[in-house]
């Protein structure tokens, strides 16, 4: 089975912080987990480059657009590695690939009779690029997100029948309720559509920065248009002389926050439609990263640089603990108290501290070799079916719940090596036989779980999965490997600050 996910295209005039890195790992999960699963899996993240506010902050630091998005791209490029992302391209929606394909699609939504020239005439916010209806208006005519004075703007451009798919798209949602997730969201899109849909502009005339239309070429494409087609374009040309649209195309999840819930829920699939492109098939709408109780941004000032972070307590304890600490889909605050409490009392302790114990175990009382015993009965129904039960939360992007199914088993495991007492077993041979159980079930549970984390802890699951001398990444059900495997004991996987 193919398997398609996305993050948004960060805009081209920022730095990445913790916000963008949160939709980057939570889409970086669920690709290496569908790997895992021997999955054919295509992961696409980016930079959206063109449009007003991107022109202007170019101009006021003195470069050239291209100049600008030029830095930025390899900003949130380097971001991406640095939280371990895989994803396969990394689209530039400067990219003459893009472009080309862009003008293609959107020939055919003029062909197919949904495109007319007109006046808009409106409420504008140029920091979100959008333009404004009525329930989106603040008092003093501003923008609810900004708070800033809206602009008045008056122009002759393109229009997009967005109206022409107000039944279309309600049935979409009626019909699929499971598209978008969570389902309090699938309210709030169905809500906006209920209220009714204004046609809206394809195109700018006072802008140059921007894909040029094919039959107007003094009129450049409606950066939202522009950038929601990446996700499209990109299989186009990602691999040289390869198409990948057919084997990935509909995309299986786009994974996007709160703010732009109406573009992709509402304008994307209907802008599909137009062009008779397949919608797709899920939507998956994460909440915000709050420092104290506002929204992580940049306008703010109050962002947490993911560099700064990764350097003092690795990229795998902030995938763990952004996943940990906020259940995904709502709001939730972080702080540096919250990641040294989690760190510490789980990363190190409950997880880093089996690891450690259970080699350690295995080598003083066996010379490291795994015992070619059976899995204790007492552990069997625990980890019955945890496979497939994290794999199911999974396949709904249940991250931080696949996560707490998980780590459950850890707490499991360490209690578990209270009950057994190993070290009173070793002193006695008359319970060698059973030493020999309890620590291939150690073993043996240790693997399972490490393998379900590698999508969240993909580093030092690495470092484990070597120690425990398990070649293949797949996921494997508890007892199905048998004793006789000589492992190796390793430092604390995560070291006291
Ligand atoms: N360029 C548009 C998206 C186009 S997609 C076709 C854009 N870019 S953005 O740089 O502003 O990034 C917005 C996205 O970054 C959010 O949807 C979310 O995925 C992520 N986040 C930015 N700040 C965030 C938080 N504080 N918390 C969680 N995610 C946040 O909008």
């Amino acid at each position: 089975m193919s398997f398609y996910v996305t993050t948004p295209i960060f805009y081209g005039n920022g730095e990445p912080h913790l916000g963008h890195a949160y939709s980057t790992m939570a889409a970086d999960i669920l690709a290496r987990h569908m790997r895992q699963r021997g999955e054919d899996v295509f992961f696409l993240t980016g930079t959206d480059e063109h449009g007003e506010p991107i022109a202007q902050a170019a101009e006021k630091q003195g470069l050239t657009p291209q100049e600008l998005v030029d830095r930025s791209a390899q900003s949130f490029r380097d971001m991406a590695a640095k939280v371990d992302a895989t994803n396969d391209f990394f689209i530039r929606t400067t990219d003459q690939g893009h472009i080309e394909r862009v003008q293609a699609v959107v020939d055919r939504v003029k062909e197919n009779g949904f495109v007319y020239e007109g006046t808009y005439e409106g409420w504008y916010c140029p920091r979100c690029a959008d333009f404004k209806n009525e329930n989106e208006i603040g008092p003093g005519d501003t923008c609810l997100i900004h708070e800033i004075p809206l602009d008045r703007e008056t122009e002759q451009n393109w229009f997009f029948r967005l109206s022409a798919f107000q039944d279309e798209l309600e049935k979409l949602y009626e019909e699929n309720p499971g598209m978008i997730q969570p389902d309090f969201r699938r309210n709030e899109a169905l809500a906006f559509i209920r209220g009714g849909l204004n046609d809206v502009s394809l195109s700018r005339s006072q802008i140059s920065w921007g894909v040029p239309l094919s039959w107007d070429p003094d009129q450049v494409m409606y950066v939202w248009f522009d950038a929601l087609l990446n996700y499209y374009t990109a299989l186009g040309y990602a691999r040289e002389g390869e198409d990948l649209t057919g084997r990935f195309w509909p995309a299986s999840w786009h994974i996007i926050a709160k703010d732009i819930l109406k573009f992709h829920t509402v304008y994307w699939p209907a802008f599909l439609m137009a062009a008779g492109i397949e919608v797709p098939q899920r939507i998956f709408i994460h909440g915000f990263l709050l420092m104290g109780d506002k929204k992580m941004s940049k306008s703010l000032g109050n962002v947490l640089d993911p560099f700064e972070v990764i350097e003092k307590f690795g990229a795998d304890a902030l995938r763990f603990y952004c996943f940990r600490e906020v259940s995904f889909g709502q709001d939730g605050s972080i702080s540096t108290e919250g990641f040294e409490t989690r760190y510490e009392s789980e990363l190190a302790n409950d997880f880093g501290n089996l690891a450690s114990r259970t080699l350690a175990m295995i080598s003083r009382y066996r010379d490291g070799v795994v015992p070619e015993a059976g899995p204790d009965p007492l552990l069997l129904a625990d980890f019955e079916g945890i496979t497939d039960r994290v794999s199911a939360l999974l396949d709904d992007a249940q991250i931080g719940q696949a996560l707490e199914e998980i780590w459950v088993l850890v707490r499991r495991l360490n209690r578990y090596v209270e009950e057994a007492q190993p070290w009173v077993l070793a002193k006695d041979e008359a319970d060698a036989e059973r030493l020999d159980q309890v620590l291939y079930s150690l073993a043996e549970g240790l693997r399972v779980l490490t393998l379900l984390l590698h999508p969240y802890l993909p580093a030092s699951t690495d470092i484990l999965l070597e120690a425990l001398a398990e070649p293949d990444q797949g996921l494997a059900p508890f007892g199905s490997r048998p004793g006789g495997v000589k492992v190796e004991k390793i430092d604390p996987l995560f070291p006291k600050l």
